[in-house]
C-alpha cells in the first residue's frame, strides 16, 4: 500500500519544548485526525512536515518523497490551510488565484472558478473584507485547485459557528484527492 505519509523519529527542540520521536504513517486514501491538547506540539509536528521549521532529527516522507530534499516536488502534491488567512489583505478574491498559480504546475483554473462558485465567494471583494468563514472556503479553494494528492488542514474550522464547521467537516468527507 502507499503512504501519503510517514514521519519516523521526529524531533523537535524549542527552548521549553521538545517534541520527542514522534513517529506515524498515513496511507494514501485515508483521512487522519491529530488530536491533543493546547501545545502538544501539533502545528510544530505540520510545520515540520512542511519544512516550515527546522527539525532537530527524524525524517518525513510525503509519498515516498523526502520533505527536504525533494521538497519542490513534493510541494506541488500537497496543500495546506492553517487557521489564519495567508493572502494578502488587499488581494480581490480573483486576484489570489494570479499570485498562487505561479507556483503549481497543475494549477485548474476552472476547478477554482467551480469553487468560488460553489462557496459563493465573490471574486470582487477583497480578502480584507471576507467574513472568516468565507477567508476560510477561499483557502479550500486554493488548496484544492492544484490537483493536492495530500491536504493538511491545522484546525480551520476555529472561530466558525458549528454549522459552519460541521458544513466544513461534511464537505471533507466527501472530497476525493
Ligand atoms: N517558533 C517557536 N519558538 C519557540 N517555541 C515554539 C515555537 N513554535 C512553537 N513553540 C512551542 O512549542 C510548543 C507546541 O506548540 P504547538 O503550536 O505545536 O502546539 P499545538 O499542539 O498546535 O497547540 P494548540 O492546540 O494550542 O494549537 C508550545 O510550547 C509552543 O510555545
Ligand atoms: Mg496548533
Amino acid at each position: 500500500m502507499n503512504n501519503a505519509l510517514e514521519v519516523r523519529n521526529l524531533c523537535k527542540t524549542y527552548n521549553d519544548f521538545s517534541l520527542d520521536s514522534i513517529s506515524f504513517t498515513l496511507p494514501a486514501g485515508y483521512i487522519m485526525g491529530f488530536v491533543g491538547q493546547n501545545g502538544a506540539g501539533k502545528t510544530t509536528t505540520i510545520r515540520l512536515i512542511l519544512n516550515m521549521a527546522n527539525r532537530t532529527g527524524g525524517e518525513v516522507k510525503i509519498f515516498g518523497l523526502d520533505n527536504i530534499e525533494d521538497e519542490l516536488t513534493v510541494k506541488q502534491e500537497l496543500a495546506a490551510v492553517f487557521d489564519e488567512i495567508c493572502f494578502v489583505d488587499v488581494w480581490r478574491v480573483r486576484e489570489v488565484e494570479k499570485v498562487i498559480k505561479g507556483f503549481y504546475s497543475q494549477w485548474d483554473s476552472e476547478q477554482f472558478a467551480a469553487y468560488l462558485k460553489r462557496f459563493k465567494l465573490p471574486p470582487d471583494k477583497r480578502v480584507k473584507d471576507l467574513s472568516r468563514g468565507m477567508k476560510l472556503r477561499l483557502m479550500l479553494a486554493v488548496a484544492m485547485s492544484h490537483n493536492a494528492k495530500l491536504l493538511i488542514l491545522d484546525e480551520p474550522t476555529s472561530g466558525l459557528d458549528p454549522g459552519g464547521s460541521r458544513r466544513v467537516a461534511r464537505y471533507l468527507a466527501r472530497v476525493h484527492l
